[in-house]
């Protein structure tokens, strides 16, 4: 059988694709671990929107400033002048964002924002409430522990997936339009944010097809993440936080960013992550995120999430200061795909969301825009692909399918490594040599047999290094380090 649908990935890209693709369609989500284990579920802050027509021209500008203007223009204002209607279309549909005592929505402001324009649910806890509202809307079954290993590309046209349902059974499945939507890159950095799903393979299997991926080498890093935990994903205190009053100091209570830049904790986060890891590596002082500005009832209704997350590691929030340091958060590269959601040079192949590449977030992301692209794009996607009603000519397709192995022996040591060699050189901070010596490792390790979803990874890292390597001069989230 042929399916109208793949959909690849359950974050809220594909979910909202799913929810607005017509009943009647037959549609196959793959979701790679359990539902909520994507980086959706995780979202604290909330989601960008425009707050009216008026405020579309600013939304516009802190989009562009936040990304060095190196982002694609028509794609900001496509997500910008989008915004209003999709999250009204959520909110009709039933989604409940929080409101204020007037019974209106709440906006709260993070940084880079000139204004109030983040909406939130349950406080603290937007992805995870609109993941589950989402989840709530699908009238399409979802197949849970399904890891894409492959898509069937002939020429300009995507015939469907192969997949792992456990460690040596594979599937395949056709469909007339496949929409990839399996976010991003987070489990291949030793510290991050991400849902452990998120390690990058389908980017590794469109680099070894050939296909393009763009800006791999700009990684965003969030400044604020719990410092000290075991956790694989590390706990993120919110910029909506500093968004409300929360202040970085260094152990003497001293707010060092301002000798960084004039908007201190308020800075693009491109910058506060770099200033953090500066300072602390020519002071050697721990750095802190202090609630000092936050009364106890007021914090805890506010963010009874992170309160209540916080407590449980052992902090009385506002009371106590919290280490932090940076970690890994969010790929702004990734498939590039046109203004339709089309991967470029492909006829029915969609990629939204954040493994997508539209050059919207340009050089460095803009707090909060990462829900909106999902949601925007999701739907530029079902209505390109209707309008389109591309059908494929399964004939066309040789059917020989490769019969990979999922994990071999060798894999835990390198896939540690990899993480390591991530953290340590493609992070932050970068310099020439050792992007170099890391990209040398990588290919050694890809000439190593691993196997098959550690090969795809090792695929997006070397495409990461590369691109790094290939900018010579620092933008953004990519900082070269001079001498
Ligand atoms: C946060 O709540 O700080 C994360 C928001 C984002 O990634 O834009």
């Amino acid at each position: 059988m042929i399916y109208d649908y793949i959909i690849i990935g359950t974050g809220v890209a594909g979910l909202n694709a799913a929810r607005l693709i017509p009943k009647n369609k037959r549609v196959l989500i793959l979701c790679k671990m359990s539902t909520w284990n994507c980086n959706t579920f995780w979202a604290q802050g909330g989601i960008a929107t425009a707050v009216d027509e008026s405020d579309i021209p600013a939304h516009i500008k802190d989009t562009l400033t936040a990304g060095v203007d190196y982002n694609d223009k028509e794609a900001v204002e496509l997500l910008s002048k989008k915004s209003i209607t999709a999250i009204k279309n959520l909110i009709d549909a039933g989604m409940k964002f929080d409101k204020n005592e007037e019974g209106k929505l709440s906006f709260t402001k993070e940084a880079a924002h000139s204004r109030n324009r983040i909406l939130h649910a349950d406080g603290d806890a937007t992805g995870r409430i609109m993941h589950l509202f989402l989840l709530e809307q699908c009238e399409h079954a979802i197949v849970t522990e399904s890891v894409v290993c492959d898509l069937l590309i002939k020429d300009d046209i995507c015939y469907g997936v192969q997949y792992f349902i456990s460690e040596s059974e594979q599937k395949v499945a056709f469909a007339h339009t496949t929409i990839i939507a399996s976010g991003g890159v987070g489990s291949i950095y030793r510290y991050h944010t991400n849902s452990t799903a998120n390690a990058g393979e389908v980017q590794g299997i469109i680099a070894e097809k050939n296909l393009p991926l763009k800006d791999m080498e700009m990684m965003q890093f969030h400044p604020t993440v719990v410092k000290g935990t075991t956790f694989a994903r590390k706990p993120l205190l919110s910029e909506a936080l500093r968004g409300e009053g929360a202040h970085i100091v260094d152990e003497n209570n001293y707010r060092f960013l301002f000798d960084y830049h004039e908007d201190g904790e308020l800075a693009p986060r491109d910058v506060v992550s770099r200033s953090i890891f500066d300072y602390n590596k020519k002071t050697g002082l721990g750095i802190y995120l202090s609630f000092e500005t936050f009364e106890k009832k007021a914090f805890k209704k506010r963010f009874p999430n992170i309160y209540a997350n916080l407590k449980d590691l052992g902090y009385d929030l506002p009371f106590e200061r919290v280490p932090i340091s940076p970690a890994f958060h969010y790929s702004m590269g990734g498939i590039e795909t046109s203004l339709d959601a089309k991967v470029k040079g492909m006829k029915n192949l969609y990629a939204i969301g954040e493994v997508a590449c539209t050059g919207v977030h340009g050089a460095n992301r803009l707090a909060s825009n990462s829900l909106l692209e999902g949601l925007v794009f999701s739907q530029i996607a079902v209505e390109d692909s209707l309008e389109n009603d591309f059908k494929i000519n399964i004939e066309k397709y040789d059917k020989k399918i490769i019969n990979y192995i999922r994990n071999k022996e060798i894999d835990k040591n390198i896939k540690d490594n990899l993480r390591e060699i991530m953290w340590t050189h493609a992070s932050i901070v970068r310099d020439p040599e050792n992007l170099r010596k890391s990209l040398e490792t990588i290919e050694n390790y890809l000439k190593m047999g691993v196997g098959r979803l550690l090969y795809l990874r090792l695929l997006t890292a070397k495409s990461i290094l590369s691109s790094a390597l290939g900018r010579k001069k620092s933008l953004g989230a990519h900082y070269i380090k001079e001498n």
